[in-house]
């Protein structure tokens, strides 16, 4: 029998760790509960928010609705040759699942060690980091649909992955509850190490041959040394996306600041958000109970007892100097819950 919660705090299920407080909460963890509560018609009238390990999360207040935890668990793999399938409950800890793969050498989704939050939500923005992104290993997703009460199978191809995107934030927004994600790996380790920061640090280990474990190291080394650790430093990671422009849009940039860190993004130009927060002069400013991060400064922070507002309202301030400096427009990627 599900158990619905009514008034519940969502303090300790977001990473910013902002006080908030849900109207009704329940608790998934088996995909035969979701059935069981879009069966009762008032969920299916009641607003909802699907929620994972909550760490790509703003929320400006308390949710007046249903917040659905999904907490469904299960890893299992299948080997075929020099190729292994593994399929993960979406409630699983994405880190977890890393760690399974990486101990026994399956290839493919070391470059994403520690990144926070749940199986479930990797393919909701396609989580990518060092040169990786989700869709690289990507088979396919099973879903709960709620209108229709049914389970389907999306494949890499049906969730169409950009940077930080799929159909999941498009067209299909809030219709779908991912229950089980299944990856493409492989027994061949061939390390990713596009990313410059990682040889660079593996040059320092005196690492010439690195392994899937090697990389899975210097991964995780790397963004301790960077990334605030939400258990003592509320945060939702990155806040904004890195802005892909029009190489005429770029051109004017360019010109006026030479030193502008860029990489190539198709016809396109990717700028590096950081930098530009860092040059209108926000990186490691404190502003009330927030602030951005001192080692990057495209993550916002709650230094403690930090509202949604006030972190939302810093990221606007933010959004408009960015503007006024460079012309070039920032997007939230932390999802706002208001
Ligand atoms: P939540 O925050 O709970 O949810 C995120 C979104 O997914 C919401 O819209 C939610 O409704 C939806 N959702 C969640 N679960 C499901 C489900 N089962 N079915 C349908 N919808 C669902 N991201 C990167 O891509 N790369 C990084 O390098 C990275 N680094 C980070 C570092 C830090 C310190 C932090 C705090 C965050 C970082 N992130 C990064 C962001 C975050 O880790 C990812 O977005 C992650 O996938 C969020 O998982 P979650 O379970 O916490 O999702
Ligand atoms: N930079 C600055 N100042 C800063 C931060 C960055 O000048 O304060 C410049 C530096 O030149 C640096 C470059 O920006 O070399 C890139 O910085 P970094 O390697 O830290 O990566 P990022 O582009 O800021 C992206 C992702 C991260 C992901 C890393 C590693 C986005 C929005 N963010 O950050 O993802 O971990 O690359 O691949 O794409 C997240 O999504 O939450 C997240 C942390």
């Amino acid at each position: 029998m599900l158990q619905i919660q009514e008034n519940v705090s969502l303090k300790n299920f977001n990473t910013f760790g902002i006080d908030v407080s849900a109207k009704y909460f329940v608790e998934i963890s088996h995909e035969d509960d979701l059935v069981e509560l879009f069966m009762d018609p008032q969920w299916a009238h009641t607003r909802r928010l699907i929620m994972g390990g909550g760490s790509n999360m703003l929320f400006k207040n308390d949710f007046d609705g249903l917040a659905i935890r999904i907490n469904i668990r299960g890893i299992e793999h299948r080997i075929n040759h020099e190729e292994v399938f593994v399929e993960a409950g979406a409630g699983e800890v994405w880190n977890d699942l890393v760690n399974y793969c990486v101990d026994r050498e399956y290839a493919g989704i070391e470059n994403l060690s520690l990144i926070p939050g749940s199986v479930g939500a990797s393919p909701i923005q396609n989580i990518g980091a060092y040169g990786v992104e989700l869709k690289d290993v990507f088979k396919s997703c099973r879903a709960f649909e709620i209108a229709t009460g049914e389970f389907k199978t999306f494949t890499n191809e049906d969730c169409r992955f950009g940077y930080r995107e799929s159909n999941f934030k498009g067209e299909l927004k809030d219709q779908y509850i991912i229950v089980s994600v299944k990856l493409h790996l492989s027994l061949i380790p061939n390390v990713n190490l596009k990313y410059g920061a990682i040889e660079q640090e593996l040059v320092n280990r005196n690492i010439t041959s690195p392994t899937i474990k090697d990389v899975s190291r210097v991964v995780s080394h790397i963004r301790v040394s960077k990334l605030p650790d939400p258990s003592t430093i509320g945060n939702a990671g990155s806040f904004f996306k890195n802005p892909v422009i029009s190489k005429e849009q770029f051109s004017p940039v360019q010109s006026k600041f030479p030193e502008v860190v860029n990489y190539p993004a198709g016809d396109a130009v990717k700028l590096a958000a950081g930098w530009l927060i860092e040059q209108c002069g926000w990186k490691g400013k404190v502003v009330g109970h927030t602030g951005t991060w001192k080692n990057q400064a495209l993550v916002l922070v709650n230094h403690g007892g930090a509202t949604g507002e006030e972190v939302y309202s810093l990221s606007s301030q933010i959004i408009d100097s960015v503007y006024r400096k460079f012309g070039v427009l920032l997007e939230r990627e932390v999802n706002i819950i208001s």
